[in-house]
């Protein structure tokens, strides 16, 4: 596991997200989550789409289920489960801009609902949900162990959970560690990233079986130079921006500087990403 040098709150992270929120949506869209590029063919839409749909099919979807989605941005995805997949959808974030605007764009309202809620002191009743799923928030959580015991305890015997994550890779250089995981996690208000194998094992020990884990870093490493090059291009075409870069109360401004990191974390295979699957048994 890789920890943070710098403590992060709660607060943190929503300030992260609110203050970001237009670059976010601007740069990348509704979906604040990587691509997957199985051909190299897709285009970014397509594969934030297929992102989606891999971790969906670990969640074995059908009408009328109830649905969690921890972490749930600006709800791109619990609208899809709603909309596609016919099921009740309650998405929990802990920025309230992201609220703001997943509400603005769920038409009807009331499905899914949406709700500012810090998953580590959740209030959400023990066996009631058919499946939880939980895109790119894990990284978010202070204690790993308690985010996935407690999709456990909320889940319906039977149910089944799907996350996917960025990872930190299994053997890091010494390098490695301190010039890009740790500065990736302190500057992306990420308490600490863990291995795909801890993750696994966390999953294991807090009672989940059939464990599953997609190695898909080779395919979404595509995000990043999109990200990057998106937001070169929004320097030089919106004086917003650099006002944005060169304001020191946006003290989350340095994730523009971060995204080249991640990059190269990629590339070098300090960083990783995965999408895990488990049920609870009946
Ligand atoms: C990278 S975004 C992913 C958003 C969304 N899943 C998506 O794919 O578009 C991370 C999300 O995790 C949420 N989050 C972080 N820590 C959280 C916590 N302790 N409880 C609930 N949500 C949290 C953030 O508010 C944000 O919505």
């Amino acid at each position: 596991m890789v920890e943070s040098t710098q403590p992060i709150s709660i607060d943190d992270i929503a300030r992260h997200y609110d203050q970001l929120d237009h670059f976010y949506r601007e740069i990348w869209g509704e979906h604040v989550h990587h691509g997957v590029w199985e051909t190299g063919k897709e285009t970014p839409e397509q594969a934030v789409r297929r992102l989606v749909d891999l971790v969906l099919e670990r969640a074995q979807l059908r009408p009328g289920m109830q649905v969690l989605d921890v972490g749930c941005g600006y709800g791109a995805t619990s609208r899809i489960v709603a909309q596609e997949h016919g099921a009740q959808v309650l998405g929990l974030t802990v920025s309230p801009a992201q609220v703001r605007y997943a509400e603005s764009v769920t038409n009807p309202p009331g499905n899914p609902r949406y709700l500012i809620e810090d998953w580590m002191h959740n209030q959400r009743e023990s066996g009631s949900y058919d499946a939880v799923i939980s895109i790119e928030c894990l990284e978010h959580m202070h204690d790993k162990d308690r985010f996935f015991a407690e999709a456990f305890r909320v889940l319906k015997p039977g149910g089944r959970l799907a996350v996917s994550a960025w990872l930190s890779g299994e053997e890091l250089r010494p390098w490695e560690h301190r010039f890009l995981v740790e500065p990736v996690c302190r500057e992306g208000r990420l308490p600490a990233l863990g291995t795909a194998s801890e993750y696994a094992r966390k999953m294991q020990n807090a009672g989940f079986e059939e464990v599953s884990v997609l190695d898909l870093s080779e395919q979404v490493v595509r995000t990043w130079p999109i990200c990057a090059w998106r937001m070169l291009v929004g320097l030089v075409r919106k004086p917003g921006y650099l006002r944005f870069l060169l304001d020191p109360k946006n003290d989350n401004r340095i994730f523009a500087l971060t995204m080249f990191r991640i990059w190269l974390a990629y590339r070098r295979g300090a960083m990783k990403y995965g999408i895990f699957g488990g049920m609870k048994k009946t």
